[in-house]
């Protein structure tokens, strides 16, 4: 399979980067790719109909989201795709590059700069139940921060309750409590002074999560460090046209409460896949 370079001459200049996600957890990735490149038009792709993939199988998840890739970019014919996913990203990442004739970006827990910014040398990880079970995660540990403790915990309530906030409805605050508790009980975890925010949706509600805990912690994510990636890839590409396209599996009704927080983010297109 040869793969198309990112500097090939043929890329239109129209054609979007696409971005994957379950739900709305990928704006987080997307705000940052938006901040470093304001001209590239957009297509920002949810799988309602699928999420949570936090409470999926590996295998569900390693077939479900090539073949959603592979519909998309038939649709759009995008120049470059990220998954805005962690979940999708350590478990199906191979598949969808294999499936695929384009650059795909993934999205991995941001371990690394964690390691590198931890004083106390113990970390916390927070991400889907599916997340912090891969071996992905063992290894970036294993990489990166084999000096440090690195306490995991999966929080599938808070991907419902950032779904809700972008809804503009209130999440009960002991969602957040709740989450806090899963890494504050375990052994060491007094130490905890940075936590990873392994799935995308968690920036969303990283203020409830900074009050829930009550003490200064450091919360680092990977959206700059994906957006960097994304902007290198593209360094020398033309984009014109700017628009933003949002699109989801399942039902028109489905997105409609998102529609305002979509529009006021730029957003002027919806559609279902
Ligand atoms: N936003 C996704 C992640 O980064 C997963 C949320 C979900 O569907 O469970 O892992």
């Amino acid at each position: 399979m040869t793969h198309i370079s990112p500097n090939a001459p043929e890329i239109a200049a129209d054609a979007p980067l696409l971005f994957f996600d379950s739900g709305v957890g990928g704006l987080t990735v997307l705000d940052a790719a938006r901040h470093a490149l304001p001209d590239a038009p957009i297509v920002y792709a949810a799988d309602f109909a699928g999420l949570p993939y936090g409470e999926k199988t590996e295998a569900e998840i390693a077939a479900r989201v090539p073949a959603l890739l592979g519909r998309l970019v038939e649709r759009y014919r995008p120049r470059l795709i990220t998954i805005a996913c962690n979940t999708a990203s350590t478990i199906a990442l191979p598949q969808v590059r294999a499936a695929l004739d384009l650059p795909v970006v993934g999205t991995v827990p941001a371990i690394k700069p964690a390691s590198e910014q931890s004083e106390s040398r113990v970390i916390g990880v927070l991400g889907t139940e599916a997340t912090v079970r891969q071996p992905y995660v063992t290894n970036l540990a294993r990489e990166f921060a084999s000096d440090a403790t690195i306490i995991r915990f999966g929080a599938p309530e808070l991907v419902r309750a950032a779904e809700m906030k972008l809804r503009g409805e209130l999440p009960d605050p002991a969602i957040f409590v709740r989450a806090v508790q899963g890494l504050t009980s375990q052994e060491r975890a007094v130490a905890i002074d940075t936590v990873v925010l392994a799935c995308t949706h968690f920036p969303l509600v990283q203020d409830e999560l900074a009050a829930a805990f009550g003490r200064p912690i450091n919360f680092v994510h990977g959206a700059q460090g994906i957006a960097r990636r994304i902007a290198y890839l593209t360094r020398s590409q033309t984009f014109v046209g700017n628009g933003l396209r949002f699109v989801a599996t399942g039902t028109a009704s489905g997105i409609a409460p998102y529609i305002p927080m979509l529009r006021q983010r730029g957003f002027a297109s919806f559609d279902t896949l």
